[in-house]
């Protein structure tokens, strides 16, 4: 049994030479309402869910990103219904939200 039922890392990276990055579409936002959201729902913590910030997951022409472990279920989003939307089905009720997840041809 693994320490989370569920990890999530939502990339925050920040790019500065001009590149598409996932900190310029709203991933902090992202992120601070998930973790929020997370523990709102009483989901936070060991044998619940952690939300942690990442780096570029290198799939930046999908971003924002997020993967969901141990599924690696991976998901673009564009907004906080979106990210609800994942924490209500996925991460609360074990149903990966096929409309979000990205596509398995994007990459950097
Ligand atoms: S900048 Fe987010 S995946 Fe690369």
């Amino acid at each position: 049994m693994s320490y989370y039922r569920h990890h999530v890392f939502i990339c925050l990276n920040q790019r500065s030479n001009g590149e598409a990055c996932c900190a310029q579409q709203g991933a902090q936002a992202a992120f601070d309402h998930c973790k929020a959201k997370v523990k709102a729902e009483g989901l936070a913590g060991p044998g619940g869910v952690r939300v942690n910030k990442a780096g570029c997951l290198d799939r930046c022409a999908g971003g924002p990103v997020a993967v969901v472990y141990p599924e690696a279920v991976w998901y673009t989003f564009v907004d906080n219904a979106d990210i609800d939307e994942i924490v209500e089905s996925h991460l609360k009720n074990g149903r990966v939200v096929e409309r979000l997840v990205l596509p398995a041809d994007v990459g950097r």
